[in-house]
Protein backbone atom coordinates (compact mmCIF):
# COMPACT_ATOMS: atom_id res chain seq x y z
CA UNK A 1 0.00 0.00 0.00
CA UNK A 2 1.39 3.19 -0.93
CA UNK A 3 1.64 5.88 1.80
CA UNK A 4 -0.93 8.10 0.19
CA UNK A 5 -3.54 4.95 0.52
CA UNK A 6 -2.51 4.32 4.14
CA UNK A 7 -3.62 7.92 4.95
CA UNK A 8 -6.48 7.66 2.77
CA UNK A 9 -7.54 4.53 4.61
CA UNK A 10 -7.18 5.69 8.24
CA UNK A 11 -8.90 9.08 6.90
CA UNK A 12 -11.83 6.96 6.11
CA UNK A 13 -11.97 5.38 9.33
CA UNK A 14 -11.77 8.73 11.09
CA UNK A 15 -14.70 9.92 8.66
CA UNK A 16 -16.73 6.88 9.41
CA UNK A 17 -16.63 7.42 13.17
CA UNK A 18 -16.91 10.98 13.55
CA UNK A 19 -20.34 11.46 10.93
CA UNK A 20 -21.59 7.71 11.96
CA UNK A 21 -21.88 6.60 8.44
CA UNK A 22 -19.25 4.79 5.86
CA UNK A 23 -17.34 7.64 4.19
CA UNK A 24 -14.22 8.11 2.38
CA UNK A 25 -12.16 11.03 0.95
CA UNK A 26 -9.65 11.87 -1.53
CA UNK A 27 -6.07 12.43 0.26
CA UNK A 28 -3.55 14.17 -2.44
CA UNK A 29 0.36 15.47 -2.51
CA UNK A 30 0.52 18.83 -0.76
CA UNK A 31 1.32 21.18 -3.18
CA UNK A 32 3.21 23.48 -0.67
CA UNK A 33 5.29 21.62 1.33
CA UNK A 34 5.95 24.32 4.14
CA UNK A 35 2.02 23.08 5.13
CA UNK A 36 2.99 18.88 5.27
CA UNK A 37 3.38 16.19 3.06
CA UNK A 38 -0.05 15.43 2.44
CA UNK A 39 -2.99 17.23 2.65
CA UNK A 40 -7.27 16.45 2.17
CA UNK A 41 -10.28 18.66 1.64
CA UNK A 42 -12.35 16.47 3.23
CA UNK A 43 -13.56 18.59 6.22
CA UNK A 44 -14.44 21.23 3.60
CA UNK A 45 -16.24 19.04 1.02
CA UNK A 46 -18.65 17.43 3.56
CA UNK A 47 -19.17 19.93 5.80
CA UNK A 48 -20.82 21.64 3.19
CA UNK A 49 -22.93 18.95 2.29
CA UNK A 50 -23.53 18.65 5.95
CA UNK A 51 -24.30 22.65 6.45
CA UNK A 52 -21.62 22.25 9.56
CA UNK A 53 -18.81 24.29 9.98
CA UNK A 54 -15.34 23.15 8.21
CA UNK A 55 -12.89 23.84 10.86
CA UNK A 56 -15.00 22.36 13.57
CA UNK A 57 -15.66 19.28 11.34
CA UNK A 58 -11.91 19.42 10.74
CA UNK A 59 -11.39 18.68 14.49
CA UNK A 60 -13.56 16.56 14.85
CA UNK A 61 -11.79 14.02 12.21
CA UNK A 62 -8.84 15.07 13.49
CA UNK A 63 -9.93 13.74 17.11
CA UNK A 64 -10.72 10.31 15.05
CA UNK A 65 -7.92 9.64 13.08
CA UNK A 66 -5.17 7.25 14.80
CA UNK A 67 -2.39 8.28 12.73
CA UNK A 68 0.37 6.22 15.15
CA UNK A 69 3.02 5.85 14.05
CA UNK A 70 2.55 7.50 10.50
CA UNK A 71 1.69 11.17 10.68
CA UNK A 72 0.62 14.21 12.26
CA UNK A 73 -1.94 16.07 11.46
CA UNK A 74 -3.66 20.06 11.50
CA UNK A 75 -5.83 21.94 10.42
CA UNK A 76 -5.20 25.05 8.10
CA UNK A 77 -7.09 27.76 6.39
CA UNK A 78 -10.59 27.33 6.02
CA UNK A 79 -10.77 23.27 6.85
CA UNK A 80 -7.74 21.79 5.23
CA UNK A 81 -6.62 18.98 7.06
CA UNK A 82 -2.36 18.74 6.37
CA UNK A 83 -0.74 15.74 7.32
CA UNK A 84 3.26 15.57 8.22
CA UNK A 85 4.72 12.31 8.04
CA UNK A 86 7.01 10.54 10.72
CA UNK A 87 10.84 10.69 9.77
CA UNK A 88 10.59 7.38 11.36
CA UNK A 89 7.30 6.26 8.68
CA UNK A 90 9.28 7.44 6.08
CA UNK A 91 12.37 5.89 7.09
CA UNK A 92 10.55 2.45 7.67
CA UNK A 93 8.94 3.08 3.64
CA UNK A 94 12.34 3.79 2.50
CA UNK A 95 13.66 0.64 4.02
CA UNK A 96 10.50 -1.21 2.17
CA UNK A 97 11.60 -0.21 -1.11
CA UNK A 98 15.14 -1.19 -1.01
CA UNK A 99 14.16 -4.84 -0.92
CA UNK A 100 11.04 -3.82 -3.58
CA UNK A 101 11.72 -4.60 -7.44
CA UNK A 102 8.92 -2.77 -7.94
CA UNK A 103 9.95 0.14 -6.30
CA UNK A 104 6.75 0.58 -4.02
CA UNK A 105 4.25 0.41 -7.52
CA UNK A 106 1.36 -0.80 -7.33
CA UNK A 107 -0.23 -3.46 -10.01
CA UNK A 108 -3.09 -1.83 -10.82
CA UNK A 109 -3.87 -2.92 -14.09
CA UNK A 110 -4.09 -6.55 -13.42
CA UNK A 111 -6.42 -8.66 -15.38
CA UNK A 112 -6.75 -6.21 -18.31
CA UNK A 113 -6.07 -6.14 -21.42
CA UNK A 114 -5.09 -2.63 -23.44
CA UNK A 115 -4.03 -2.81 -26.69
CA UNK A 116 -2.16 0.43 -27.85
CA UNK A 117 -2.80 2.07 -31.15
CA UNK A 118 -0.22 3.80 -31.81
CA UNK A 119 2.59 5.50 -34.53
CA UNK A 120 0.39 4.36 -37.73
CA UNK A 121 2.12 5.88 -40.56
CA UNK A 122 1.18 5.61 -44.20
CA UNK A 123 3.56 3.76 -46.34
CA UNK A 124 5.29 5.46 -49.05
CA UNK A 125 4.17 8.82 -46.92
CA UNK A 126 7.14 10.24 -44.99
CA UNK A 127 6.83 9.87 -40.99
CA UNK A 128 5.53 13.41 -39.91
CA UNK A 129 6.36 15.16 -36.99
CA UNK A 130 3.07 13.93 -35.64
CA UNK A 131 3.80 10.35 -36.04
CA UNK A 132 6.72 11.34 -33.89
CA UNK A 133 4.48 12.11 -31.62
CA UNK A 134 2.53 9.18 -31.48
CA UNK A 135 5.22 6.90 -31.35
CA UNK A 136 7.00 8.74 -28.53
CA UNK A 137 4.27 9.01 -26.09
CA UNK A 138 2.36 5.50 -27.39
CA UNK A 139 5.54 4.14 -26.41
CA UNK A 140 5.85 5.51 -23.11
CA UNK A 141 2.03 5.05 -22.35
CA UNK A 142 2.69 1.46 -23.32
CA UNK A 143 5.39 0.60 -21.21
CA UNK A 144 3.90 2.58 -18.00
CA UNK A 145 1.12 0.41 -18.61
CA UNK A 146 2.90 -2.84 -18.86
CA UNK A 147 4.78 -2.02 -15.53
CA UNK A 148 1.46 -1.19 -13.42
CA UNK A 149 0.78 -4.95 -14.57
CA UNK A 150 -1.67 -4.22 -17.75
CA UNK A 151 -1.51 -6.83 -20.46
CA UNK A 152 -0.29 -4.40 -23.46
CA UNK A 153 -1.18 -5.18 -27.01
CA UNK A 154 1.57 -2.68 -29.04
CA UNK A 155 -0.50 -2.63 -32.43
CA UNK A 156 0.77 -0.77 -35.37
CA UNK A 157 -1.78 0.67 -37.74
CA UNK A 158 -0.02 1.48 -40.65
CA UNK A 159 -1.59 3.16 -43.70
CA UNK A 160 -1.03 0.23 -46.17
CA UNK A 161 -4.00 0.35 -48.16
CA UNK A 162 -5.92 2.91 -49.73
CA UNK A 163 -5.73 5.54 -52.69
CA UNK A 164 -2.07 6.56 -52.39
CA UNK A 165 -1.30 2.92 -54.26
CA UNK A 166 -2.97 3.78 -57.35
CA UNK A 167 -0.32 6.70 -57.44
CA UNK A 168 2.49 4.58 -56.33
CA UNK A 169 2.08 1.66 -58.21
CA UNK A 170 2.08 4.25 -61.41
CA UNK A 171 5.34 5.61 -60.39
CA UNK A 172 6.64 2.46 -59.47
CA UNK A 173 6.24 1.16 -62.97
CA UNK A 174 7.63 4.78 -64.36
CA UNK A 175 9.62 6.58 -61.76
CA UNK A 176 11.60 3.92 -59.57
CA UNK A 177 15.08 3.75 -58.94
CA UNK A 178 16.16 0.25 -58.10
CA UNK A 179 19.24 1.01 -56.15
CA UNK A 180 18.02 3.52 -54.35
CA UNK A 181 15.30 1.33 -53.28
CA UNK A 182 17.57 -1.31 -51.87
CA UNK A 183 19.63 1.06 -50.33
CA UNK A 184 16.76 3.57 -48.61
CA UNK A 185 13.29 2.37 -49.54
CA UNK A 186 11.43 4.75 -47.34
CA UNK A 187 13.02 8.48 -49.26
CA UNK A 188 12.74 6.27 -52.60
CA UNK A 189 9.11 5.60 -52.30
CA UNK A 190 8.56 9.05 -51.30
CA UNK A 191 10.82 10.26 -54.20
CA UNK A 192 8.71 8.68 -56.64
CA UNK A 193 4.99 9.43 -54.90
CA UNK A 194 6.19 13.04 -55.05
CA UNK A 195 7.05 12.70 -58.47
CA UNK A 196 3.54 11.47 -59.68
CA UNK A 197 2.00 14.05 -57.70
CA UNK A 198 3.34 16.27 -59.70
CA UNK A 199 3.26 14.55 -62.87
CA UNK A 200 -0.66 14.52 -61.99
CA UNK A 201 -0.92 18.30 -62.04
CA UNK A 202 1.31 18.56 -65.10
CA UNK A 203 -0.73 16.23 -67.03
CA UNK A 204 -4.88 14.79 -65.82
CA UNK A 205 -4.49 11.41 -67.87
CA UNK A 206 -1.91 10.30 -65.30
CA UNK A 207 -4.13 10.66 -62.74
CA UNK A 208 -6.59 8.70 -64.59
CA UNK A 209 -3.66 6.04 -65.00
CA UNK A 210 -3.04 6.24 -61.56
CA UNK A 211 -6.60 5.23 -60.68
CA UNK A 212 -7.16 2.51 -63.51
CA UNK A 213 -3.91 0.69 -61.20
CA UNK A 214 -6.04 1.47 -58.14
CA UNK A 215 -9.10 -0.08 -59.57
CA UNK A 216 -6.75 -3.39 -61.01
CA UNK A 217 -5.01 -3.58 -57.63
CA UNK A 218 -8.53 -3.47 -55.85
CA UNK A 219 -9.35 -6.15 -57.99
CA UNK A 220 -6.75 -8.51 -57.05
CA UNK A 221 -4.94 -8.01 -60.19
CA UNK A 222 -1.41 -10.38 -59.50
CA UNK A 223 1.04 -7.47 -61.01
CA UNK A 224 -0.40 -4.89 -59.26
CA UNK A 225 -0.73 -6.81 -56.02
CA UNK A 226 2.60 -7.91 -56.35
CA UNK A 227 3.83 -4.39 -56.44
CA UNK A 228 2.11 -3.34 -53.26
CA UNK A 229 3.12 -6.23 -51.14
CA UNK A 230 6.95 -4.74 -52.04
CA UNK A 231 6.14 -1.59 -51.67
CA UNK A 232 4.67 -2.63 -47.91
CA UNK A 233 7.42 -5.25 -47.48
CA UNK A 234 10.36 -2.49 -47.83
CA UNK A 235 8.36 -0.01 -46.37
CA UNK A 236 8.13 -2.11 -42.98
CA UNK A 237 12.01 -2.84 -43.06
CA UNK A 238 12.86 0.96 -43.15
CA UNK A 239 10.47 1.43 -40.40
CA UNK A 240 11.87 -1.33 -37.97
CA UNK A 241 15.07 0.52 -38.49
CA UNK A 242 13.65 3.33 -36.76
CA UNK A 243 12.10 1.66 -34.18
CA UNK A 244 14.73 -0.19 -33.45
CA UNK A 245 17.17 2.87 -32.88
CA UNK A 246 14.21 4.44 -31.09
CA UNK A 247 14.01 1.23 -28.67
CA UNK A 248 10.21 0.88 -29.89
CA UNK A 249 8.19 -2.10 -29.57
CA UNK A 250 5.10 -3.59 -31.36
CA UNK A 251 3.39 -7.07 -31.02
CA UNK A 252 1.28 -6.60 -34.45
CA UNK A 253 1.72 -4.63 -37.21
CA UNK A 254 -1.82 -5.40 -38.38
CA UNK A 255 -2.19 -2.18 -41.01
CA UNK A 256 -5.45 -1.03 -42.24
CA UNK A 257 -5.05 -3.75 -45.43
CA UNK A 258 -5.33 -6.72 -42.74
CA UNK A 259 -9.48 -5.82 -42.47
CA UNK A 260 -9.67 -5.85 -46.20
CA UNK A 261 -12.33 -8.75 -46.53
CA UNK A 262 -14.06 -7.98 -43.45
CA UNK A 263 -15.37 -4.36 -44.81
CA UNK A 264 -17.77 -5.71 -47.25
CA UNK A 265 -19.45 -8.10 -44.24
CA UNK A 266 -19.44 -5.07 -41.82
CA UNK A 267 -20.78 -2.89 -44.06
CA UNK A 268 -24.04 -5.42 -44.58
CA UNK A 269 -24.24 -5.95 -40.98
CA UNK A 270 -24.48 -2.17 -40.25
CA UNK A 271 -27.15 -1.76 -43.02
CA UNK A 272 -29.41 -4.71 -41.95
CA UNK A 273 -28.99 -3.54 -37.86
CA UNK A 274 -30.11 -0.01 -38.95
CA UNK A 275 -27.38 1.87 -37.78
CA UNK A 276 -26.12 3.17 -41.39
CA UNK A 277 -28.31 3.77 -44.48
CA UNK A 278 -28.11 4.79 -47.99
CA UNK A 279 -27.58 7.91 -49.08
CA UNK A 280 -27.03 9.08 -53.01
CA UNK A 281 -25.79 5.66 -53.40
CA UNK A 282 -23.29 6.08 -50.41
CA UNK A 283 -23.46 4.17 -46.97
CA UNK A 284 -23.50 6.41 -44.12
CA UNK A 285 -23.83 5.99 -40.51
CA UNK A 286 -26.42 9.49 -39.84
CA UNK A 287 -27.10 10.12 -36.42
CA UNK A 288 -29.10 8.09 -34.09
CA UNK A 289 -31.10 11.10 -32.00
CA UNK A 290 -30.19 9.83 -28.58
CA UNK A 291 -27.47 12.97 -27.91
CA UNK A 292 -27.62 16.35 -27.25
CA UNK A 293 -27.07 18.30 -30.34
CA UNK A 294 -23.98 19.56 -29.46
CA UNK A 295 -22.40 16.19 -27.97
CA UNK A 296 -23.65 14.41 -31.54
CA UNK A 297 -21.00 13.44 -33.52
CA UNK A 298 -23.05 13.13 -36.50
CA UNK A 299 -24.40 16.71 -36.36
CA UNK A 300 -22.38 19.92 -37.49
CA UNK A 301 -23.65 23.29 -36.92
CA UNK A 302 -23.50 25.31 -39.83
CA UNK A 303 -24.69 29.38 -40.76
CA UNK A 304 -28.15 28.05 -40.84
CA UNK A 305 -28.15 25.61 -37.74
CA UNK A 306 -27.88 21.82 -37.55
CA UNK A 307 -26.72 19.63 -39.84
CA UNK A 308 -26.72 16.41 -40.65
CA UNK A 309 -22.54 15.38 -40.29
CA UNK A 310 -22.43 11.44 -41.81
CA UNK A 311 -19.30 9.24 -41.59
CA UNK A 312 -19.24 7.53 -45.01
CA UNK A 313 -18.54 3.78 -45.19
CA UNK A 314 -18.98 2.73 -48.52
CA UNK A 315 -18.39 4.68 -51.18
CA UNK A 316 -20.78 4.92 -53.94
CA UNK A 317 -18.44 3.23 -56.02
CA UNK A 318 -18.24 0.34 -53.41
CA UNK A 319 -14.94 1.40 -52.15
CA UNK A 320 -14.38 1.53 -48.08
CA UNK A 321 -12.64 4.23 -46.37
CA UNK A 322 -10.69 5.13 -43.11
CA UNK A 323 -13.38 4.42 -40.99
CA UNK A 324 -14.75 1.38 -41.99
CA UNK A 325 -11.65 -0.23 -41.64
CA UNK A 326 -11.74 1.34 -37.66
CA UNK A 327 -14.43 -0.32 -37.87
CA UNK A 328 -13.52 -3.83 -38.27
CA UNK A 329 -10.57 -3.15 -36.13
CA UNK A 330 -12.32 -2.47 -33.13
CA UNK A 331 -14.18 -5.67 -33.66
CA UNK A 332 -11.42 -7.63 -34.17
CA UNK A 333 -9.28 -6.11 -31.29
CA UNK A 334 -12.28 -7.16 -29.23
CA UNK A 335 -13.07 -10.60 -30.44
CA UNK A 336 -9.35 -11.97 -30.70
CA UNK A 337 -7.74 -9.97 -28.24
CA UNK A 338 -10.42 -9.54 -25.79
CA UNK A 339 -9.50 -6.19 -25.20
CA UNK A 340 -11.09 -3.68 -22.41
CA UNK A 341 -9.08 -0.99 -23.57
CA UNK A 342 -8.07 0.57 -27.00
CA UNK A 343 -6.80 4.24 -26.51
CA UNK A 344 -5.40 5.92 -29.82
CA UNK A 345 -2.40 8.24 -29.56
CA UNK A 346 -3.93 10.05 -32.63
CA UNK A 347 -3.31 14.07 -33.67
CA UNK A 348 -6.21 16.34 -32.60
CA UNK A 349 -7.14 17.03 -36.27
CA UNK A 350 -8.82 13.17 -35.71
CA UNK A 351 -10.83 14.28 -33.38
CA UNK A 352 -14.08 14.05 -35.18
CA UNK A 353 -13.35 11.14 -36.77
CA UNK A 354 -12.73 8.57 -33.17
CA UNK A 355 -16.25 10.58 -31.62
CA UNK A 356 -17.71 9.54 -34.84
CA UNK A 357 -15.90 5.85 -34.77
CA UNK A 358 -16.53 5.12 -30.85
CA UNK A 359 -20.61 6.51 -31.21
CA UNK A 360 -20.36 3.97 -33.84
CA UNK A 361 -19.09 1.27 -32.30
CA UNK A 362 -21.51 1.66 -29.03
CA UNK A 363 -24.39 1.99 -31.47
CA UNK A 364 -22.98 -1.70 -32.46
CA UNK A 365 -22.64 -3.38 -28.95
CA UNK A 366 -18.78 -3.08 -28.78
CA UNK A 367 -18.79 -1.75 -25.14
CA UNK A 368 -15.42 -1.46 -24.18
CA UNK A 369 -13.35 2.38 -23.25
CA UNK A 370 -12.25 3.46 -25.98
CA UNK A 371 -9.64 6.79 -26.01
CA UNK A 372 -8.27 9.06 -28.12
CA UNK A 373 -5.68 10.34 -26.98
CA UNK A 374 -4.64 13.34 -28.51
CA UNK A 375 -1.67 15.92 -28.96
CA UNK A 376 -1.48 18.92 -30.48
CA UNK A 377 1.71 20.22 -32.76
CA UNK A 378 5.12 20.82 -32.36
CA UNK A 379 6.19 24.04 -33.77
CA UNK A 380 9.30 25.44 -35.24
CA UNK A 381 11.56 28.67 -33.84
CA UNK A 382 9.19 30.87 -36.05
CA UNK A 383 6.25 29.09 -34.28
CA UNK A 384 4.51 27.80 -37.10
CA UNK A 385 4.13 24.17 -38.02
CA UNK A 386 7.79 22.73 -38.15
CA UNK A 387 9.21 22.62 -41.68
CA UNK A 388 12.82 21.49 -43.17
CA UNK A 389 14.69 24.95 -45.12
CA UNK A 390 13.47 23.02 -48.40
CA UNK A 391 9.48 23.67 -46.96
CA UNK A 392 8.59 19.99 -46.39
CA UNK A 393 7.31 18.41 -42.82
CA UNK A 394 10.05 17.21 -40.92
CA UNK A 395 10.68 13.59 -40.61
CA UNK A 396 11.50 11.63 -38.22
CA UNK A 397 15.14 10.17 -39.14
CA UNK A 398 16.09 14.06 -39.78
CA UNK A 399 15.47 14.84 -36.26
CA UNK A 400 17.04 12.11 -35.05
CA UNK A 401 20.34 12.12 -36.49
CA UNK A 402 20.56 15.98 -35.74
CA UNK A 403 19.86 15.02 -32.06
CA UNK A 404 22.50 12.62 -32.08
CA UNK A 405 24.91 14.86 -33.74
CA UNK A 406 24.81 18.12 -31.61
CA UNK A 407 24.74 15.22 -28.21
CA UNK A 408 28.38 14.22 -29.81
CA UNK A 409 29.15 17.34 -30.22
CA UNK A 410 28.25 18.57 -26.54
CA UNK A 411 29.69 15.08 -24.96
CA UNK A 412 33.12 15.83 -26.55
CA UNK A 413 33.26 19.59 -25.72
CA UNK A 414 32.70 17.93 -21.88
CA UNK A 415 34.39 14.89 -21.47
CA UNK A 416 36.90 14.57 -24.18
CA UNK A 417 38.64 11.48 -22.57
CA UNK A 418 35.21 9.44 -24.19
CA UNK A 419 36.32 8.41 -27.74
CA UNK A 420 35.42 6.46 -30.39
CA UNK A 421 33.11 3.24 -29.83
CA UNK A 422 31.98 4.49 -26.36
CA UNK A 423 31.53 7.92 -27.37
CA UNK A 424 29.21 7.70 -30.26
CA UNK A 425 27.09 5.01 -28.32
CA UNK A 426 26.94 7.16 -25.21
CA UNK A 427 25.75 10.40 -28.27
CA UNK A 428 23.15 8.14 -29.32
CA UNK A 429 22.03 7.48 -26.11
CA UNK A 430 21.52 11.25 -25.21
CA UNK A 431 20.30 12.27 -28.24
CA UNK A 432 17.69 10.36 -28.63
CA UNK A 433 16.79 10.21 -25.02
CA UNK A 434 16.61 14.05 -25.24
CA UNK A 435 14.14 14.21 -28.56
CA UNK A 436 12.10 12.03 -26.41
CA UNK A 437 12.22 13.91 -23.31
CA UNK A 438 11.43 16.55 -24.62
CA UNK A 439 8.17 15.37 -26.38
CA UNK A 440 7.18 13.88 -22.82
CA UNK A 441 8.07 16.57 -20.46
CA UNK A 442 5.01 18.62 -22.54
CA UNK A 443 1.69 18.63 -21.60
CA UNK A 444 0.55 16.79 -24.54
CA UNK A 445 -2.75 19.20 -25.85
CA UNK A 446 -0.30 21.86 -25.92
CA UNK A 447 1.49 22.85 -28.90
CA UNK A 448 5.11 22.95 -28.42
CA UNK A 449 8.14 24.66 -29.79
CA UNK A 450 11.09 22.56 -30.72
CA UNK A 451 14.16 24.29 -29.36
CA UNK A 452 17.45 21.88 -29.84
CA UNK A 453 19.52 24.36 -27.30
CA UNK A 454 17.16 23.85 -25.03
CA UNK A 455 16.54 19.81 -25.38
CA UNK A 456 20.06 18.93 -25.02
CA UNK A 457 21.23 21.41 -22.00
CA UNK A 458 23.11 19.37 -19.16
CA UNK A 459 21.42 22.04 -16.59
CA UNK A 460 17.90 22.03 -17.23
CA UNK A 461 14.69 20.21 -17.32
CA UNK A 462 16.39 17.57 -19.99
CA UNK A 463 16.94 14.12 -20.65
CA UNK A 464 20.82 14.58 -20.45
CA UNK A 465 20.47 16.43 -16.60
CA UNK A 466 19.13 12.86 -15.45
CA UNK A 467 20.94 10.88 -17.03
CA UNK A 468 23.75 13.04 -16.14
CA UNK A 469 22.38 12.50 -12.98
CA UNK A 470 22.54 8.96 -12.96
CA UNK A 471 25.73 8.60 -13.95
CA UNK A 472 26.83 10.94 -11.01
CA UNK A 473 25.32 8.64 -8.71
CA UNK A 474 26.37 5.26 -10.31
CA UNK A 475 30.09 7.02 -9.40
CA UNK A 476 30.13 7.10 -5.83
CA UNK A 477 29.59 3.33 -5.87
CA UNK A 478 32.30 3.08 -8.30
CA UNK A 479 34.47 4.63 -5.65
CA UNK A 480 34.02 1.87 -3.05
CA UNK A 481 36.85 -1.32 -1.97
CA UNK A 482 33.94 -3.80 -2.18
CA UNK A 483 30.40 -3.94 -3.34
CA UNK A 484 27.86 -2.47 -1.47
CA UNK A 485 25.54 -4.58 0.20
CA UNK A 486 22.00 -2.78 0.20
CA UNK A 487 20.04 -5.47 1.68
CA UNK A 488 21.77 -5.37 4.93
CA UNK A 489 21.35 -1.19 5.04
CA UNK A 490 18.93 0.24 7.92
CA UNK A 491 17.70 3.90 6.90
CA UNK A 492 18.07 6.97 9.42
CA UNK A 493 16.99 10.07 8.28
CA UNK A 494 17.89 13.81 10.14
CA UNK A 495 19.10 15.58 7.74
CA UNK A 496 15.90 17.90 5.65
CA UNK A 497 17.79 17.00 2.31
CA UNK A 498 17.25 13.74 3.43
CA UNK A 499 14.23 13.99 4.53
CA UNK A 500 13.08 15.27 1.32
CA UNK A 501 14.78 13.14 -0.93
CA UNK A 502 12.58 9.86 0.66
CA UNK A 503 9.42 11.90 0.19
CA UNK A 504 10.09 11.95 -3.39
CA UNK A 505 11.30 8.02 -3.82
CA UNK A 506 8.44 6.92 -1.52
CA UNK A 507 5.69 8.94 -4.08
CA UNK A 508 6.85 7.07 -7.21
CA UNK A 509 4.60 4.78 -6.50
CA UNK A 510 1.99 7.05 -6.28
CA UNK A 511 2.75 9.31 -9.47
CA UNK A 512 2.95 6.35 -11.87
CA UNK A 513 -1.31 5.11 -11.11
CA UNK A 514 -2.42 8.85 -12.05
CA UNK A 515 -0.29 8.84 -15.62
CA UNK A 516 -3.18 7.12 -16.89
CA UNK A 517 -5.84 8.85 -15.73
CA UNK A 518 -5.97 11.37 -18.50
CA UNK A 519 -2.29 9.98 -20.03
CA UNK A 520 0.55 12.08 -19.17
CA UNK A 521 3.31 11.16 -19.49
CA UNK A 522 4.55 14.63 -18.07
CA UNK A 523 3.73 13.64 -14.99
CA UNK A 524 6.40 11.14 -14.91
CA UNK A 525 8.92 13.24 -16.46
CA UNK A 526 8.00 16.46 -13.52
CA UNK A 527 8.48 13.15 -11.26
CA UNK A 528 11.91 12.01 -12.53
CA UNK A 529 13.08 15.75 -12.71
CA UNK A 530 11.99 16.56 -9.05
CA UNK A 531 13.99 13.77 -7.80
CA UNK A 532 16.87 14.12 -9.46
CA UNK A 533 16.71 17.54 -7.88
CA UNK A 534 16.35 16.54 -4.58
CA UNK A 535 19.04 14.21 -5.03
CA UNK A 536 21.28 16.91 -6.09
CA UNK A 537 20.67 19.02 -2.81
CA UNK A 538 20.97 15.88 -0.64
CA UNK A 539 24.04 14.80 -2.11
CA UNK A 540 25.36 18.75 -1.58
CA UNK A 541 24.17 18.75 2.14
CA UNK A 542 24.80 15.11 2.89
CA UNK A 543 28.21 13.79 2.81
CA UNK A 544 27.82 10.13 2.24
CA UNK A 545 31.41 8.39 1.45
CA UNK A 546 32.69 10.32 4.74
CA UNK A 547 29.97 9.87 6.81
CA UNK A 548 30.48 7.36 10.19
CA UNK A 549 28.33 4.31 9.96
CA UNK A 550 25.62 3.78 10.21
CA UNK A 551 24.45 6.78 8.71
CA UNK A 552 27.46 5.80 5.68
CA UNK A 553 25.17 2.65 4.49
CA UNK A 554 21.89 4.56 5.13
CA UNK A 555 22.99 7.33 2.87
CA UNK A 556 24.35 5.00 0.36
CA UNK A 557 21.19 3.13 0.34
CA UNK A 558 19.32 6.38 -0.37
CA UNK A 559 21.69 6.65 -3.10
CA UNK A 560 21.13 3.57 -4.48
CA UNK A 561 17.77 3.49 -4.24
CA UNK A 562 17.45 6.97 -6.21
CA UNK A 563 19.55 5.58 -8.98
CA UNK A 564 17.09 2.58 -9.33
CA UNK A 565 14.05 4.72 -8.97
CA UNK A 566 15.32 7.11 -11.69
CA UNK A 567 16.81 4.69 -14.17
CA UNK A 568 12.97 2.88 -13.96
CA UNK A 569 11.49 6.25 -14.39
CA UNK A 570 13.62 7.06 -17.72
CA UNK A 571 13.09 3.36 -18.83
CA UNK A 572 9.35 4.27 -18.39
CA UNK A 573 9.34 6.80 -20.70
CA UNK A 574 11.65 5.00 -23.18
CA UNK A 575 14.97 6.77 -22.47
CA UNK A 576 17.92 4.85 -21.62
CA UNK A 577 20.77 5.68 -19.50
CA UNK A 578 24.57 5.49 -20.10
CA UNK A 579 27.30 4.10 -18.08
CA UNK A 580 29.47 7.50 -18.49
CA UNK A 581 29.11 10.82 -19.93
N1 LIG B 1 -2.39 6.18 -40.46
C1 LIG B 1 -3.10 7.20 -39.75
C2 LIG B 1 -2.46 8.56 -40.02
O1 LIG B 1 -1.30 8.64 -40.30
C3 LIG B 1 -3.15 6.97 -38.27
C4 LIG B 1 -3.86 5.73 -37.83
C5 LIG B 1 -4.26 5.78 -36.39
N2 LIG B 1 -4.92 4.60 -35.95
C6 LIG B 1 -6.20 4.26 -36.24
N3 LIG B 1 -6.66 3.13 -35.79
N4 LIG B 1 -6.96 5.06 -36.95
O2 LIG B 1 -3.13 9.57 -39.91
Amino acid sequence: MTLLTELEVRLATALTNALGAPTSAAVTAAADLRFGDYQSNAAMVLAKQQKMNPRALAQQIIDELDLTGLATADIAGPGFINFRILPEAYAARAAGLIRDERLGVPATGTGKTVVVDFSAPNVAKPMHVGHIRSTIIGDSLARIARFLGFKVIADNHIGDWGTQFGMIIYGWNHFLDEEALAADPIPELVRVYRKVNAATQENPTVLDDCKSELVKLQAGDPGNLAIWQKCIEVSKSGLQKIYDRLDVKFDFWHGESFYNERLAGLVEEFLEKGIARESNGAVCIFSDGTKALDADPFKVHKEDGWTDNPAIIRKADGGFLYATTDLATIQYRMDEWRADHIWYVVGVPQQLHFRQLFDAAARWGKVGDFQHIEFGSILGDDRKLMKTRSGDNVGLIEVLEEAVERAARAIAEKNPDLQGEEAAEIAEIVGIGAVKFAELSQNRLTDYVFSWDRMLALQGDTAPYLQYSHVRIRSIFRKLDAPFDVSSATIHLNEAAEIHLVRLLVRFGEVLPTILEDFRPNLLANYVLELARAFHSFFEACPVLKADEPIRSSRLALCDLTSRTLKQGLQLLGIDVPERM
